[in-house]
């Protein structure tokens, strides 16, 4: 069965070019109710954590590097099927193959600056969301 909630990160480019509102407001619309919601900064190590089921790709670096490069917004969404819906609504990975009207087809620079994250699996949507937040910042 899946499950009802998943984690996102409205990541440094989209935070520094303005778009938090908007695409916060492009996932109210969309139905996600948000339960928990956080504007702060990853340290390397804390993105480099985070990140740490990347650590062998190539990019990893550059990754850990753009996500401490500036603040970014953490939040848990809640909504029937979530994590799919989720992934629905932010497009694919890279903004040159995201469908029209998704997230990172809109506000995504790049793969690497691609304006957010969304979590893969309701396994790491409950990872990803403790990582992030204490059961007192989560409200149903
Ligand atoms: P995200 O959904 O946050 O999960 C892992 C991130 O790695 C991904 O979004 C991209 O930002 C980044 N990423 C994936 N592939 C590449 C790549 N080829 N080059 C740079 N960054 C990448």
């Amino acid at each position: 069965m899946s499950g009802n909630r998943t984690f996102t990160m409205i990541k440094p480019d989209a935070v520094a070019d303005g778009y938090i509102g908007a695409i916060l407001s492009q996932i109210n619309d969309r139905g996600f109710k948000i339960v928990a919601l956080k504007y702060t900064k990853l340290s390397t190590e804390k993105a480099g954590e985070f990140y740490a089921v990347h650590s062998a790709r190539p990019f990893y670096r550059e990754l850990v590097d753009f996500m401490s490069s500036g603040p970014i917004v953490a939040a848990i969404l809640e909504k029937e099927n979530a994590v799919e819906d989720f992934r629905k609504l932010i497009g694919a990975t890279n903004p040159a193959e995201a469908a029209p009207g998704t997230i990172r087809a809109k506000f995504a620079k790049n793969i690497g600056e691609n304006a957010v994250h969304g979590s893969d699996s309701d396994d790491n949507a409950a990872i990803e969301s403790s990582f992030h937040f204490s059961g007192t910042e989560i409200f149903n």
